[in-house]
């Protein structure tokens, strides 16, 4: 049998904690399928005197992680601290350009530094696997880029943030509000104590940054993103989606169109027979579409200690069988080098449907100039309502709009044209629509 597989691991939190636990109680079936065994010889975090309920008394302990990259004696360094820059950024850099493997889960890391780190490793000849990193325990990673190979990617889209998708269903099934459903979420542990970074799409972003690049062979364009969170999103959009047969979701979408790429995380409505709108709670969701298959779409655990660690530990076993000067599969599935520059379609050209909820004063004439403003914009409207406005007495009407596929530059305009009339109360709201093909 070939000698144990030699693994360090920077961050015992709640991703380290479970993986160290799952390797240590599964190490003879690990043993089994990978040929080898898997050995956790070398260990870091903040506090070494922090109680872990786990057993690490047989790994050397490294007060550092970028010391534990450069010195340890081992194979893989599985990098499980997360944050894009300092000591995660600075040690998988360090273990990289040592040859040795990695195994990261770092989406912000990726999103930042992916091209830069593929790069070093293609030219070490080491492997950078990062399932864990996208919609955790899914293996969307894995999809793109080896079991799709040839296929042409059109759209890739998903549910990647399971603190919105959370928030967003207990709005839904228990009428709370968006402040009620975070605050619940906190207590619960499936939001952080600063929520910015989920709530406003910034984690989406970076997941799905990663996603495109895969997808469409291009370089990672983090900073490229049309960015829109969910903190906008009142208990009366969902229930006049609900009434108009939608649901509504955090969605990431990269998606290929004749200007370019288009990548774009907001909330979106989606059919409510739709697949991907059964996807509830902190579960995630990836779709893909492409020429030859068709469309894949893969639900699943988007994170937590064990899920996450399942994606990490099937990244070590990968690298156990792998046999030392063997062919690569390219990091981004496309070599490094060979990376497109990333081109940006203009989110104003972006198409499709819209939702467009407006509050406005209960006066004759409001009716017809709102139609007035979407024909002057070209938007064909496939319906308009009026409705009570529960809350405003006599004094204001909701008036909803679906429309036909349009541009977003034709439903700006209008907006703002809108917003030009004294009949309008308050800020209006627009919700993209988004359709799945075959799911
Ligand atoms: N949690 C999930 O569900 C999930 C899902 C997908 C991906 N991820 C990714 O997995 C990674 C880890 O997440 P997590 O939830 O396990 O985080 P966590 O619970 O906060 O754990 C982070 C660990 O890293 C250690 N650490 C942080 N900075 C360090 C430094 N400068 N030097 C040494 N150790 C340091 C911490 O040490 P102490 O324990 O001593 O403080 C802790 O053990 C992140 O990249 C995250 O985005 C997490």
């Amino acid at each position: 049998m070939a000698d144990a597989l030699k693994v360090g691991i920077a961050g015992l939190g709640t991703v380290g904690a479970s993986l160290v636990r799952i390797i240590q109680t599964r190490a003879n079936e690990l043993t089994v399928t990978c040929g080898r065994a898997i050995e956790i010889t070398a260990v870091t975090a903040r506090d070494r005197n922090r109680d872990r309920g786990i057993d690490i008394s047989r790994a050397t302990w490294f007060d550092s992680p970028e010391k534990l990259a450069a010195e340890a004696d081992i194979d893989v360094f599985v990098e499980l601290m997360g944050g894009a820059e300092g000591a995660a950024a600075d040690s998988v850099r360090a273990a990289l350009t040592r040859g040795l493997h990695v195994v990261t889960a770092n989406k912000a890391l990726l999103a930042a530094s992916g091209v830069e780190l593929a790069g070093i490793a293609e030219e070490k000849g080491a492997l950078l696997n990062f399932e864990a990193a996208v919609a955790g325990g899914i293996p969307v990673i894995k999809a793109l880029r080896e079991s799709l190979t040839g296929n042409t990617v059109s759209r890739v889209y998903g549910i990647m943030n399971g603190t919105c998708n959370y928030i967003l269903t207990r709005m839904e099934k228990e009428g709370l509000s968006f402040a009620d459903c975070l605050k619940e979420a906190q207590r619960l542990g499936y939001a952080e104590a600063d929520p910015a970074f989920d709530i406003e799409g910034n984690d989406t972003a970076h997941k799905l940054a990663i996603l495109t690049t895969l997808a469409f062979g291009t370089e990672i364009a983090a900073d490229e993103i049309y960015l829109e969170g969910i903190t906008n999103i009142s208990i009366e959009d969902i229930h006049a989606a609900a009434d108009l047969g939608y649901r509504i979701k955090l969605l990431g979408v990269a998606q290929q169109t004749d200007s370019g790429i288009e990548q774009r995380v907001h909330p979106t409505m989606v059919p409510h027979d739709s697949v991907i709108a059964q996807v509830d709670g902190v579960t995630n969701a990836v779709a893909i579409e492409s020429d030859i298959l068709g469309e894949l779409l893969m639900v699943g655990p988007g994170a937590g200690g064990d899920a996450t660690a399942s994606a990490v530990l099937g990244d070590i076993a990968d690298i156990a069988k792998s046999r030392p000067g063997a062919q690569r599969v390219p990091v981004l599935g496309t070599p490094a080098a060979a990376l497109a520059p990333y081109k940006r379609a203009r989110m104003q050209s972006h198409e499709g449907g819209y939702f467009i909820r407006l509050t406005v004063a209960d006066r004759t004439g409001v009716f017809a100039s709102i139609a007035a403003r979407m024909a002057e914009n070209a938007i064909s409207l496939e319906s308009i309502v009026q409705r009570a406005k529960p809350d405003a007495g006599d004094t204001a009407k909701t008036i909803i709009l679906v429309t036909h596929a349009t541009t977003e530059d034709s439903v700006r305009k209008a907006v703002d044209a809108i917003k030009q009339e004294s009949y309008l109360v308050g800020e209006p709201q627009v919700i993209r629509i988004e359709r799945p093909k075959a799911f």
